[in-house]
Order: C-alpha cells, then sequence, then structure tokens
C-alpha cells in the first residue's frame, strides 16, 4: 500500500486575531512584538527529528506553511526551516511549496525572499476588498493593500491563491459579486471562496453579527459560483476552484484521503503505519507549552483511527472534491475492501446523493448542496 505523504506546518502567530476565526492563531502582544523565529524554528525541526521514525524511507510530495500568519516570518527564518526540512525528508521532485500571507504583512522584497526560499506558491487571505467590510471583519489591512498583496504575489509566483469570504454583515448580493469580479481580475489561478461561519469560541460567537438570510446567501452562492464558472475557474471542492493546472496539490491530497505528518503548536497529522494502519495525531496547541515540551513523547497526542470509522473518515474528504474519486481509491487508501463502501454507497445513490461514473463515485450537485447529510451515512 503507498499512501502519499504531505508536511505540513503551522505558525501560529497573528497581529491580530479576526473575530470570526477560530484557528489555532495567538495575537501577539504587541504588533510591533519580535516574534521567536528561531526558537520556534529550532522546535520545529526537533518536532520533525521526533516524528521522523513514523515516516521512515517515504518522501513527501507537498508542504504547506499554515496559520495563524506564516507571512510574519522573515524569508530567512522560512528558508532556514525548509532546509532543515529537506536535511532530513526526501522531497520529490516539484513538490509544491504552499505558504500563506496575510496583505498586511505583505511587501515585494518579502515575497521575492520566500520565493528563493523555496516556496512555490503563495495563498493570501484577502477576504473583501470593501473596506468597511474589512473592518467588521477585524482586518489589519484595507483593500488597497489587499490589491497590491495579490500583485505582488503575482509577480513573484506561478500559483497564487486568493481567499475570498462571503455572506458577511450587511453584504448586498451586488457586493459580494463586485468582490469577486475584483478577485477575478487581478487573475489568480485558484480562488478560494468560503462562506462565513460562526464558530464557537470565537468573538462572533459571543457577539454575533447580522450576517444575511438563507435565501440571500443561497443567491450570492449562485451567482458567485456561476461569475466563476465564466471567467474560467474550475470547482475543485466545495470552497476550492481553480484554473487548469493551479488545483492546490496539498489540499487535493488531504481530500483524497492521503497522509500528512503536522508539525508546529496545534499541527494535525494523519499516518498510515504498516503495523498500526491509520492513526492521528495532534501536537500541543498554545506556543508556550509547544516550546517547552516539543521533542518529548508529552507534546504529541495520538490516537489510532478503527477500521469502523474509516468508510465515513475517508468519505468525508473525498465527497468534498467535485469529481469524486475512483471506487478503488478506498482500498488504495486504507487497505480494507471496497465491500466496506457498498450499503452507504447503495443508499447514497437511492436518495439522489453520489452518482458512480467509469468506475468513479462522485457526489451530485445535491449531495455538494447537503454535503453532511451524505457523509454521515457512512457514519458508523
Ligand atoms: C489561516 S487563514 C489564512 C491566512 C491568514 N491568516 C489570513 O487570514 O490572511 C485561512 C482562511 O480561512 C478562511 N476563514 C477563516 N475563518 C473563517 C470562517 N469563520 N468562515 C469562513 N472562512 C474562514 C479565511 O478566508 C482565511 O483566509
Ligand atoms: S489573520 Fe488569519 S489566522 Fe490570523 S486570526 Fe485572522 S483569519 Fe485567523
Amino acid at each position: 500500500m503507498s499512501v502519499p505523504l504531505s508536511l505540513y506546518v503551522h505558525m501560529p502567530w497573528c497581529v491580530r486575531k479576526c473575530p470570526y476565526c477560530d484557528f489555532n492563531s495567538h495575537a501577539l502582544r504587541h504588533p510591533t512584538d519580535p516574534l521567536p523565529e528561531s526558537a520556534y524554528g529550532g522546535a520545529l525541526i526537533r518536532d520533525l527529528e521526533h516524528a521522523l521514525p513514523l515516516v521512515w524511507g517515504r518522501s513527501v510530495s507537498s508542504v504547506f506553511f499554515g496559520g495563524g500568519t506564516p507571512s510574519l516570518f522573515s524569508a530567512t527564518a522560512i528558508g532556514d526551516i525548509l532546509q532543515a526540512v529537506r536535511a532530513r525528508l526526501r522531497l520529490l521532485p516539484g513538490a509544491e511549496v504552499t505558504l500563506e500571507a496575510n496583505p498586511g504583512s505583505a511587501d515585494s522584497a518579502r515575497f521575492a525572499g520566500y520565493r528563493s526560499a523555496g516556496i512555490t506558491r503563495l495563498s493570501v487571505g484577502v477576504q473583501t476588498f470593501h473596506d468597511t467590510h474589512l473592518r467588521s471583519l477585524g482586518r489589519i489591512h484595507d483593500s488597497l493593500q489587499a490589491r497590491r498583496a495579490v500583485e505582488l504575489a503575482l509577480e513573484s509566483f506561478e500559483h497564487v491563491n486568493l481567499d475570498l469570504m462571503y455572506g458577511l454583515e450587511g453584504q448586498t448580493l451586488q457586493e459580494a459579486c463586485l468582490d469577486l469580479e475584483q478577485a477575478i481580475e487581478l487573475d489568480p489561478g485558484h480562488i478560494s471562496l468560503y462562506q462565513l461561519t460562526i464558530e464557537p469560541n470565537t468573538f462572533f460567537a459571543h457577539q454575533p453579527p447580522r450576517l444575511p438570510d438563507d435565501d440571500s446567501i443561497w443567491e450570492m452562492q449562485q451567482a458567485l459560483h456561476a461569475l466563476l464558472a465564466r471567467a474560467g475557474y474550475e470547482r475543485v471542492e466545495v470552497s476550492a476552484f481553480a484554473r487548469r493546472g493551479h488545483a492546490c496539490l496539498h489540499n487535493v491530497n488531504y481530500w483524497e484521503f492521503g497522509d500528512y505528518l503536522g508539525i508546529g503548536a496545534g499541527a494535525h497529522s494523519k499516518l498510515t503505519l504498516p503495523e498500526r494502519g491509520v492513526i492521528r495525531q495532534t501536537c500541543l496547541r498554545t506556543p508556550a507549552d509547544y516550546l517547552e515540551s516539543v521533542g518529548s513523547d508529552a507534546h504529541r497526542k495520538t490516537s489510532p483511527v478503527a477500521a469502523e470509522q474509516l468508510p465515513f473518515e475517508f468519505m468525508l474528504n473525498a465527497m468534498r472534491l467535485v469529481e469524486g474519486v475512483p471506487v478503488s481509491l478506498y482500498a488504495e487508501r486504507t487497505g480494507r475492501p471496497t465491500e466496506d463502501l457498498l450499503e452507504g454507497l447503495s443508499r447514497a445513490r437511492q436518495r439522489g446523493l453520489i452518482e458512480e461514473v467509469r468506475g468513479r463515485m462522485r457526489p451530485t450537485p445535491r449531495g455538494l448542496d447537503f454535503l453532511n447529510d451524505l457523509q454521515s451515512i457512512f457514519l458508523h
């Protein structure tokens, strides 16, 4: 059984915590506080060394620096981390190496530095080009900086993603469309389009903004998807739209139930071990705890994924892909027989949520709209 392997590197700091965000991100005490770049870089490498026995002999097909705000780290720091990774893990030739950037910490020398350091793809968190909405989302940048950040990213990188959110407080259909039109005009190869969701334990969960009603959101979604299709962006996944050749290979590996090793505060891993099957791991979440205990057994919590959970875990990911996956991929990724899926597949087919075409299973348009229903059919 050969399962592709990716590496995820978590960078847990941000200048300010956005009120909607439940990622493992921690505001700097003061915006100009220095980051513990070398201490954290060293910790990441100790973390990797500790985890290496779990991935002996395997090659890595993609790397993703996510956050938090990885672009708070200097190009030198990112370069040092990547060099140390390459000295310990074999990266496949042409491996995709993504870094997430906030427009508030973007400049041309920094982006060029990332490219020289080995980053091949930049993901820019724009959210909206509307200044009032940017302010109510608590963003640290304005629309001009957002546009400039994407332009600079495109000057240095062939592969650029732009994150947009819709369904914002007081947002009209016209405003949402104008946001996307501005994004398309900049012409990045990839656009991630997220509906703003209110996550528990965020500022917005305690003081909820007045979001557009469900009918308006539905209308926005239809209009935005049509705009993307007209501009030549194919829907790869629920929220991911790409021009040909610009899909994010790292994310596709998640959705195809590939393996990933996560290093850094709060990073998650999913690994297939020859003698133990599929396991999940989580690193300690707060940067201080992580820095203190990294490299010891205490900082990674491991839990096995039972065979009965595999159909759900697999379909939870695979059915996010618009084109789905070959039915045979389940056995390839899990080492379990395809029969595990048959009863669920037949129920999902009867409810019009899945279709099978030439050996592939994929969600129907209705299945994509009611993804939770589709996925929960495979719950044990
Ligand atoms: C880790 S952040 C990206 C990088 C950087 N921290 C930034 O915000 O610019 C990943 C993306 O997830 C999306 N996101 C985060 N919280 C969300 C929420 N509650 N609802 C919808 N999208 C969300 C945003 O588009 C965000 O850019
Ligand atoms: S900058 Fe990004 S990671 Fe940081 S709090 Fe805002 S959305 Fe979350």
